[in-house]
């Protein structure tokens, strides 16, 4: 039976992990490098997320049958062409993600929004320039807010909303001159500021064809009623009961199919995940950005309502003759909501410390809604101490070993229930049985519903 890889260290690689060992396709589950809470479904391989010598190797190894790339990094470095390159999807060593040339979607904001203004898919009006004095010159003509991006990848601290000329000359000079974000920075969107509600839709493409997810809500701000700096994401949940039916039909006919179709006309076919985190406006449904990639943490709940078998999804996107073919298979969801809770390490987004012991979370796996999988924690900065971690096989942890914090976002606490409200609720109950010094997280995940 074939072997998978799952690349990353989040709760969204978790969660695919969770998600994809349920297939019964899949023998065993590698994740390079994983976390804590990967530990307990697969093995933890210590390799990084852009070490793809090595993880040619190791799939090669392992004879691992299909590699899924969870963050965007990877992809944009061209993981998928350096597979391609070492003959490796040739030899049935298959990768879930698109291209290099697709991946720029994400990659570079001055591609996707020339890419939106050719193909007509709706977005904020904007310009794109190196030029500190064009950019400069430009902000006569803007009415502010306006909003200021860097182009390159920048981990979520690309963004700025500024409220008037001074903050927008200095984020301008913070870019373009001061390089605070390095080359990311070296080229800059400047657009529109749109106002509405803001949801996530992720979608699968085998280049061609495109099938939808249930509508996603994140949380970005770190406090409650969305105040305060933004973070990679502090709580979701789907569906997102606002979102009709005919709003979903004007995402697939206006947006995703022709984004899917533009890039195929371009010569940058889009084989992966699409994301679109889009803005509800008063003037109709517009794109903010694309990433090439799942959604963290919109993946977490995603996974716990997606009815197929994943591994079947994920391949017939990628190996064309695969047993199942991506057109034929529709996408099926339970009829219930669930939410997700991020549980973060104090200080974040800022600085913050590492090494917390995270209590209550033995007591929890024990229980019947997490044996269901209706209950699931699901880990992000974990580690295992306390124990030989490298010689704990899939499942089987030592009494001793006890998890510990290693990152910002530390878990995603997802429930599923037959309402929203009560996902809502058993998420949380969830919790407040789960402790670490210093956590902190946001007690109106769903307020925006909820309201
Ligand atoms: P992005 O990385 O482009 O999604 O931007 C990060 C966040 O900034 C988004 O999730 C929005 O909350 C906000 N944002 C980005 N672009 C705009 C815009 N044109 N108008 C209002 N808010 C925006
Ligand atoms: N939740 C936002 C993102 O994954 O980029």
């Amino acid at each position: 039976m074939p072997n998978v890889l799952v690349i990353g260290s989040g709760g969204r690689e978790h969660a695919l992990g969770w998600k994809l060992k349920q297939s019964p396709h899949v023998e065993k589950i590698f994740f390079a490098p994983g976390n804590g809470g990967t530990i307990s479904i697969g093995e933890n391989i210590s390799i990084g997320i852009n070490e793809f010598h090595k993880i040619s190797e190791l799939v090669r190894e392992k004879n691992i049958s299909l590699t899924v790339v969870g963050s965007e990094e990877p992809l944009v470095n061209g993981i998928v062409d350096y597979y391609y390159s070492q003959h490796l999807p040739q030899q049935g060593h298959f990768i879930f993600g698109p291209t290099k040339l697709a991946a720029v979607i994400e990659g570079s904001k001055a591609f996707s929004k020339s890419f939106m203004l050719r193909n007509k898919i709706p977005t904020a009006e904007f310009i794109s320039t190196r030029n500190f004095n064009e950019a400069v010159s430009h902000l006569q003509k803007c009415n502010y807010p306006i909003v200021i991006k860097a182009s390159g990848l920048a981990a979520g601290k690309g963004v700025t909303i500024c409220e008037n000329e001074k903050e927008a000359i200095t984020t301008i000079e913070d870019f373009l001159v001061r390089k605070t974000l390095g080359d990311s920075g070296n080229e800059i969107v400047i657009e529109e500021f749109l106002e509405g509600e803001e949801i996530s839709i992720l979608a699968l493409s085998d280049g061609e064809t495109v099938k939808t997810f249930l509508p996603a809500q994140d949380h970005k701000k770190i406090y409650d009623g969305d105040k305060g700096p933004n973070t990679g994401g502090m709580g979701s949940y789907a569906p997102v009961p606002f979102v009709t039916k005919e709003m979903l039909d004007e995402i697939h006919n206006v947006i995703l199919v022709p984004t899917i179709q533009g890039m195929k006309n371009e010569g940058r076919e889009f084989r992966g995940c699409l994301f679109a985190g889009l803005m509800l406006t008063k003037s109709g449904i517009k794109v903010l950005e694309f990433n090439c990639r799942f959604g963290d943490p919109e993946t977490q709940p995603l996974m716990l309502l997606l009815e197929n078998d994943l591994y079947d999804l994920l391949m017939s996107c990628t190996n064309v003759n695969y047993e199942k073919q991506f057109s034929e298979i529709d996408l099926r969801f339970s009829h219930q909501s669930a939410c997700c809770v991020v549980m973060v390490s104090g200080g974040y987004p800022g600085k913050y410390e590492k090494g917390k012991l995270i209590s209550g979370l033995d007591d929890l796996s024990t229980s019947l809604r997490c044996a269901q999988g209706d209950d699931v924690i699901f880990h992000a900065g974990t580690v295992i101490q306390n124990s030989q971690t490298s010689n704990l096989s899939e499942g089987v942890l030592s009494d001793k070993s006890q998890t510990t914090t290693s990152g910002g976002r530390v878990l995603g606490v997802t429930s599923k229930a037959s309402s929203l409200q009560e996902a809502i609720s058993k998420s949380y109950e969830l919790t407040s049985q789960i402790s670490f010094d210093g956590m902190f997280y946001r007690k109106d995940i769903g307020h925006r519903v909820l309201k």
